[in-house]
């Protein structure tokens, strides 16, 4: 079973959320499909998929105008958020630390955080992919955690560029990553590929070791592009 997660980031509506679920309803798979909406679309009835946020407050409730905690995201009957993604990072400045105290948020309400790291172009060039990997995973994650995680591994110089790294550069990432989590007592924590995605590409990723599933941004908007990454592994 792989872990399908898809990213709508700030796109979409209702009606094609709905139109989404009712297409996933007849698709012939054991693979576990999750969507990351906006805000506005949790609620609701998601048929066989799981629904998620795309980001999570630090705070549990107050005078934080514009903010969504944890609770409020569980209570909308969302299962999933994804915490930390490169958008977040660059735009609104989120380091490690910050994804931490989202994470602790996110867990303490039941939430599955899906944790993102990965590097820029600038850092890859610098030779510096694994250690931002590694302090990604060692510094977004609380300690002593007893509850799921699952970790997102997205080079950020690929995203949404139709760009995806070697097979030689996923598996290096994907073994960090498990051996690193390995190291923090989280062993067959779920590790997600994500960064260009399609259906043309997904089959051979899920095939390299230590990739548990998928990310995918732009092509899981419609049911067309989705559906063929979701069926093409078992
Ligand atoms: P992409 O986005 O599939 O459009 O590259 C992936 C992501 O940002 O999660």
């Amino acid at each position: 079973m792989k872990v399908i997660a898809g990213n709508w980031k700030m796109n979409g509506t209702t009606t094609g959320l709905k139109d989404m679920i009712s297409a996933l309803q007849n698709v012939d798979t054991e693979n576990k499909i999750i969507l990351c909406v906006p805000y506005t679309m949790l609620g609701l009835d998601s048929g066989r998929a799981f629904l998620g946020a795309q980001d999570v407050s630090t705070h549990d409730h107050g005078a934080y105008t514009g903010e969504v905690s944890a609770s409020m995201i569980a209570d909308t009957g969302a299962k999933y958020v994804i915490v930390g993604h490169s958008e977040r990072r660059q735009y609104h400045s989120e380091t490690n630390d910050v994804v931490r105290q989202k994470v602790s948020a996110a867990l303490s309400f039941g939430l599955t955080p899906i944790i993102c790291v990965g590097e820029t172009m600038e850092e890859k060039r610098a030779g510096k992919t694994m250690e931002i990997i590694e302090s990604g995973v060692r510094e977004s994650i609380p300690n002593d955690i007893d509850k799921d995680i699952i970790v997102a591994y997205e080079p950020r110089w690929a995203i949404g560029a139709g760009l995806t790294p070697t097979t030689e550069e996923i598996t290096e990432a994907h073994t960090l990553i498990a051996n690193t989590l390995s190291s923090m007592g989280l062993s067959g924590t779920p590790i997600l590929y994500g960064a260009s995605v399609k259906d043309s590409n997904a089959a051979e990723i899920m095939s390299i070791p230590n990739v548990d599933g998928v990310l995918v941004g732009g092509a899981s908007l419609k049911p067309d592009d989705f559906i063929p990454i979701i069926t093409s592994v078992k």
